[in-house]
């Protein structure tokens, strides 16, 4: 078994787009939106915003109060929309119940829409011409392609279907011509799907969802899960005991949650270069 180690090359991706933004004296700024003070939340913000200050861009916050109304929220998404200062939009999800995520997000104008979340890049997505791919799936691929690992006629089983994750991962992989299959909560062979699978990518946040019985020898296992077990974070997959039996695996933490991150200051500085027109 090798580990996929996600530390390793979001560290030469974020060198990367460090130089990329230096060379090229680029002055990119993220916005970065939440609503209320979810803890967890909070954890992925202030590291959003360490990793945008090391690479040289801009990163601003606005912090609203949880009982702030869709209408305000919108209202603070349709000014950063029209200020030039800002190049990329990210609003943290999930937002407060009393919100209609998918209105709110739809707000956020297509060009700076970091997350690749609107429909407009959704939709793009499915007809494969994206421009902005959602982080953890680009970050994903870049593991895939740092390691050398081609999904031509790969079967790849993607668990979980969110619009952050699960759902861009099965469409990005599928463009690499991987068949997919995608399984869910309501999924009803789950161990038989993932047995016959390459490639299992599971993004689900339930603990040792994937235990070793269910994978194939030789498996590639992306494990997309960050879950707080006491004092400890772990991921989707008994890592343990998978681990024996994969080919590749990617650990948790230090697999797909620093390359979130590192996509992300990528997809700025692509936000950055598709509003000044830079190719
Ligand atoms: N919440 C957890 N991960 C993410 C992410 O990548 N983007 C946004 N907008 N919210 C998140």
């Amino acid at each position: 078994m090798y580990i996929i180690d996600g530390k390793e090359v979001s560290k030469t991706i974020k060198n990367k787009v460090k130089e990329e933004i230096m060379v090229n004296n680029y002055k990119p700024c993220l916005l970065v939106i939440m609503v209320g003070n979810n803890p967890a939340s909070l954890v992925y913000i202030s590291s959003k915003e360490k990793a945008c200050n090391k690479a040289g861009i801009e990163a601003r916050t606005i912090m609203l109060p949880e009982n702030t109304s869709q209408k305000e929220l919108i209202d603070v998404i349709e000014k950063a929309n029209n200020d030039k200062t800002v190049h990329a939009i990210l609003v943290q999800l999930p937002l407060p119940n009393h919100m209609d995520t998918k209105e709110v997000i739809d707000t956020i104008k297509p060009e700076k829409d970091v997350d690749g979340l609107t429909s407009t890049n959704q939709g793009k997505l499915v007809l494969g011409n994206a421009s902005i791919i959602p982080c953890t799936p680009k970050g994903i691929l870049s593991l895939f392609d740092a390691y050398n690992i081609d999904l031509t006629g790969k079967n790849a089983v993607v668990i979980g279907r969110s619009s952050l994750v699960g759902k861009p991962t099965a469409l990005v992989m599928l463009q690499r011509n991987a068949t997919i299959t995608m399984a869910h909560s309501k999924t009803k062979n789950l161990k038989e799907i993932c047995l016959n699978s390459d490639i299992i990518v599971c993004a689900v946040g339930k603990p040792k969802l994937i235990t070793a019985d269910m994978v194939k020898e030789g498996a590639i296992v992306i494990d997309v899960g960050i879950n707080r077990v006491y004092d400890t974070i772990v991921g989707d997959v008994d890592y343990y005991n998978v681990s024996k039996l994969a080919s590749r695996i990617t650990p948790v933490p230090g697999g797909v949650g620093p390359m979130t991150i590192a996509s992300l200051l990528e997809n700025v500085v692509e936000c950055y270069k598709i509003q000044k027109n830079i190719k």
